[in-house]
């Protein structure tokens, strides 16, 4: 399995396992309708992809991985972490930084995080992106109401593993055949050329931040793309939760009868946001085939 070097909220790397092998074998291209990291279109066993998000920034990281040489690609990377002065774990010597309780490297780190930051906000692009994911918060990739990146620093580096991590990623990114698109959901064009549908959109009982603008309108809107896919004998996964922290979607859990529902155990290995998220959770894979 592939896993992305950035923490996408509502990645589903945690349970790629279990889902990859409900997927159909025989697939010519691949749709991943709210793509977000990408794993799971990337994860599967088909060479031909659609990547879709409405998250432009998201869509522009992945765009750029695939379509730069991968030396450029470390070295721009290696000039910003000279230019804001972050710590290189990797190329320096065991014990070089003092690595401080709770704290990490954050002091080391702090002030050229800030700037960047702050250069980023002004002037966007995609490399300052990865560099703030890189040494940001958990590798949180998260943007305010106003549009900013407001993620504070984090306390590990571009160490050697997410280093390692990050070329593999890039690597199999570019093994891929994959267009790009960065469109509503609802728009038809996404549903033109290919046989199969995977369909992780926000969940309508959860907390990720981009869950606060999916509606039960957009949810409607969904349930009928899908049963218009299944009338025209198109394959589709859908991942979602039915009920989770005391929430049921009482209308998926409703419409969900008349498909195939898988559940997905989940494997908690630590206390992260999405244990609380997720915790008491009914977790699914709903399939039409
Ligand atoms: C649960 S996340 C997908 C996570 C992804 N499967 C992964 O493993 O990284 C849901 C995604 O839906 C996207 N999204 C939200 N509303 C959308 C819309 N109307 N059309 C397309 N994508 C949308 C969000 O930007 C977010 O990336």
């Amino acid at each position: 399995m592939i896993v992305s070097p950035l923490n996408y909220s509502g990645n589903k790397a945690k349970i790629l396992k279990h889902i990859i092998p409900l997927f159909p074998q025989d697939v010519n291209v691949f749709a991943d309708i709210f793509c977000g990291s990408g794993i799971v279109g990337l994860n599967s066993p088909c060479e031909t992809l659609l990547l879709n998000d409405k998250e432009k920034r998201i869509l522009n990281l992945l765009k750029y991985f695939k379509t730069n040489d991968l030396d450029k690609i470390l070295f721009e990377i290696a000039n910003l972490i000279q230019i804001y002065d972050l710590t290189d774990t990797k190329s320096k010597p065991k014990g070089y930084y003092k690595i401080y309780a709770n704290e990490g490297l954050s002091k080391y780190n702090k002030d050229g995080f800030l700037k960047l930051r702050k250069d980023y906000n002004e002037k966007p692009n995609d490399i300052k992106l990865f560099v703030l994911i890189l040494y940001g918060f958990n590798h949180y990739l998260r943007f305010n109401s106003k549009n900013l990146f407001n993620v504070p620093v984090g306390k590990m580096d571009f160490s050697k593993s997410l280093y390692d991590k990050t070329i593999e990623f890039i690597k199999f990114l570019q093994e891929k055949n994959i267009k790009f698109t960065n469109l509503d959901f609802r728009d038809e064009n996404l549903y033109k050329t290919a046989d199969f549908f995977y369909f992780d959109p926000p969940y309508l009982i959860t907390n990720a931040p981009y869950n606060a603008s999916w509606s039960q309108k957009d949810e409607n809107d969904l349930y009928e793309i899908l049963d218009f896919l299944n009338s025209k004998n198109k394959k589709f996964a859908f991942s979602n939760v039915i009920f989770s922290n005391g929430k049921t979607n009482e209308k998926l859990k409703i419409w969900s009868k008349k498909y195939q529902i898988c559940e997905i155990k989940r494997q908690y290995t630590n206390a992260n946001y999405r244990r609380k998220n997720l915790s008491n959770a009914m977790e699914v894979l709903i399939k039409n085939y």
